[in-house]
């Protein structure tokens, strides 16, 4: 049997696999931050799904600081109640529960700025706390732990990573103090081993209490894994169950969620997870960029780490851990490491996730997975994710499904997508959709143009129009020879010239002038130099290949990359900086000519940009429905609609395929 699916003892709880699922806020939560049906659906699909531990989101002990308009909260009795309804829903599986107390300290979005010292990645004034207020604070994670016993949950995992409270206390960067709370790591780790210390006296010496805390802080000043390892020691020593690793401050927390800008990044905490369990003889839990089951059972068997901690990974297959227990690790749908969930959360909204549409919509649409009354014939136009996305879940509810598709394989606008550097797991998307459909005998025609005749031939009872968008070309001179598309630049590099002017700058332009700027360099991002998290440190060496085309990038907003998120879009600008592409915001094109483009300026006479190719990546329009079907049932999904991205075109996929 796998490792990975060895049970477990930590403390005296037994957990029944090696797999965790990671706290990670939601916004599922009321606005009052009590437990809601959604946030319970949302953990009852992972259960149902066989994970072995969940550790349930960041809570916060203080209601006046907290990170999210809709924090999840323990600061009263009154919560425990709703706190006990999920828990009782996810021991109906077997799963175990933790819950993840925290403190925000000076690094809360609302509220005040309390810390070890005066400092905050914000830059405002933090009030620096007096031994009595730090006693304060100790008493209101003790009565929260109360409350998370009341409400019968396994164990408990105190939140010191991150950059918040107790992280803030336990790092050199934050905590500048002179008593004994600060100065030698006992007296920064007095704080987490006094709360540790008096939750046993209230909660009883068996009662599993874990820690999960950055090992690494990947920030100038911030703690190291030498003195993190120490750290693991003492509070095994105080009597803590289980150590949860993470990793980065506040500033740093890209280095922690990382995007896909950085490349590779499998298991990236494996080497320190191992150096923290060559300390201590408790489970060790490890987190970060693990997406690939034979990583995570070679780590279990290697002694890097005792359990896996699934972030990403299991928002985006809720199955994952059903998917390793039945041998289905090719069927599991891999993350993105789009940021979409994050950039959802941090923005307000609940968490969404671009693969799995159902990520936090799961009582919404729970009734689609019955077989449907009728079996319709069903014939899907455009077999990019929109396309798929609708034609699995109409072959789920047991429709008979066709799709069209006129290119010669699937993944429509994915295929350009997955192109540029670092963005190979779009590759990874479309081909496994296309397994899914086919192990749901959908058929796939390639090489086939659908147009009214054809559906006449076919005569489905629907029709789902997912034909994608097209680009307008409304600029003067759009139609010349010397211009391309985005998505033809990408696919087909030889047709583009050695001086290239591309024509806007959101993610795709950007990503195209990496691409055709050639591998000349590589980059290793290596942490922030400052707690404010201002500048990225990395390193460049020389690439495998010379320094490729000479490169233009116009855009007409005052910055490049504005779609995409802000941790992608500063990796990005470095990578494009070290390449030599020159970036021009707040700039307007005027035409296009047969050897440049003429541009102009904010406040300046007009200037022409010398280009052999020039390169259309802005003004996509929806293609729409290109006929209207004379008898069938019909449907637009995805960019046809509205161009977008892809978690628009599969979420607008799935809902219509699923109520067909
Ligand atoms: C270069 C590029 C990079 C991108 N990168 C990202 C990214 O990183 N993240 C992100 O979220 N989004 C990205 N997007 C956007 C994302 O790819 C699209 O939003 C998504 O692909 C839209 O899906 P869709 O199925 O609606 O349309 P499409 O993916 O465009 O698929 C439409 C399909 O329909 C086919 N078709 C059209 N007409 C017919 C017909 N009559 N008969 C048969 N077939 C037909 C087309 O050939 C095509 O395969 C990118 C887009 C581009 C162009
Ligand atoms: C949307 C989102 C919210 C998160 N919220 C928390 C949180 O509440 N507490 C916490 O300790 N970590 C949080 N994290 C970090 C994850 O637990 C995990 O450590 C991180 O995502 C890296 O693992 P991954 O690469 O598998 O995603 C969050 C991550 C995401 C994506
Ligand atoms: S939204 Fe993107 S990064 Fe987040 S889990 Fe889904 S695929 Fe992964």
């Amino acid at each position: 049997m796998k490792k990975i699916l060895e049970p477990i003892q930590i403390g005296n709880m037994w957990v029944k696999n090696r797999m965790v699922m990671a706290p990670m806020n939601t916004n599922y939560t009321n606005e009052n931050g009590a437990v809601s049906n959604q946030l319970i659906a949302y953990y009852q699909q992972r259960a149902k799904h066989g994970v072995g531990m969940v550790v349930v989101e960041a809570v916060s002990v203080d209601e006046t600081i907290i990170n999210h308009e809709v924090q999840p909260l323990l600061t009263h009795h009154r919560y425990v109640p709703g706190w006990a309804n999920l828990v009782d829903v996810l021991h109906g599986y077997g799963t175990k529960v933790s819950i993840e107390l925290v403190h925000y300290g000076s690094e809360g979005n609302i509220g005040p700025k309390v810390s070890a010292s005066n400092i905050s990645h914000f830059g405002c004034e933090v009030k620096s706390l007096s031994i009595e207020e730090i006693l304060e604070i100790e008493e209101q994670f003790v009565q929260a732990a109360i409350r998370v016993k009341q409400a019968r949950f396994d164990a408990i995992t105190l939140h010191a990573a991150h950059g918040y409270f107790l992280a803030q206390f336990l790092s050199p960067l934050y905590n500048h103090r002179t008593d004994q709370y600060g100065g030698s790591t006992q007296n920064r780790m007095r704080i987490l081993l006094e709360i540790i210390q008096k939750c046993k006296a209230a909660l009883g010496n068996t009662f599993p209490i874990m820690v999960r805390y950055s090992v690494e802080e990947f920030i100038h000043g911030g703690r190291h894994i030498d003195e993190s390892a120490e750290m693991a020691k003492m509070m095994q020593d105080a009597g803590v169950a289980a150590i949860d690793i993470s990793s980065a401050a506040t500033g740093s927390v890209m280095f922690n969620l990382r995007p896909n800008g950085f490349g590779d990044f499998e298991g990236f905490l494996l080497a320190y997870s191992r150096k923290i369990k060559q300390v201590v003889s408790i489970p060790v839990i490890c987190a970060g960029g693990l997406r690939n089951p034979d990583t995570m059972e070679a780590a279990i068997q290697n002694g890097d780490t005792d359990m896996i901690a699934l972030g990403r990974s299991i928002l985006a297959d809720d199955a994952f851990c059903q998917k390793v227990y039945f041998n289905q690790e090719s069927r599991i749908r891999n993350c993105l490491c789009c940021q979409e969930c994050l950039n959802s959360v941090d923005s307000g909204q609940s968490l969404r996730c671009s693969v799995n549409p159902l990520t936090g919509r799961e009582s919404y649409f729970e009734i689609k997975e019955q077989p449907a009354n009728k079996r319709k014939e069903v014939l899907v136009i455009g077999a990019g994710p929109g396309g798929m996305a609708a034609a699995k879940a109409a072959a789920e509810r047991g429709h008979k499904v066709i799709v069209c598709e006129k290119t010669a394989n699937a993944g429509g606008a994915l295929k350009a997508g997955s192109i540029p550097p670092n963005k190979y797991r779009i590759a990874d998307l479309t081909a496994w959709f296309e397994r899914e459909l086919r192990l749901l005998n959908v058929e796939l025609r390639f090489l086939t143009e659908a147009d009214k005749r054809y559906v006449q031939k076919i005569a489905p009872d629907i029709v789902v129009f997912a034909c994608g968008a097209d680009y307008q070309r409304q600029i003067p001179g759009a139609g010349l020879p010397n211009v391309i598309t985005a998505q033809e630049a990408l696919q087909n590099p030889e047709q583009v010239g050695e001086t290239v002017v591309i024509l806007g700058g959101g993610a795709t332009g950007c990503e195209t002038a990496e691409m055709l700027a050639g591998q000349s360099k590589s980059i290793a991002f290596l942490g922030m130099t400052d707690v404010y998290g201002k500048t990225i440190d990395y390193d460049v060496t020389d690439g495998p290949q010379q320094q490729g085309r000479t490169i233009t990038v116009v855009e007409m907003r005052s910055e490049h990359g504005l779609d995409m998120s802000e941790d992608s879009r500063r990796l990005m600008h470095i990578e494009l900086r070290e390449r030599g592409v020159n970036l021009m915001a707040n700039t307007m094109v005027g035409r296009i000519e047969p050897d440049g483009v003429v541009i102009k300026q904010k406040d300046s006479q007009e200037e022409k940009l010398r280009a052999d190719t020039v390169v259309l990546s802005a003004g996509l329009q929806p293609v729409g429905m290109p006929f209207v079907p004379d008898e069938a049932e019909f449907y637009m999904v995805g960019d046809a609609v509205k161009p977008g991205k892809i978690i628009d075109a599969i979420y607008t996929g799935y809902v219509t395929g699923s109520n067909l």
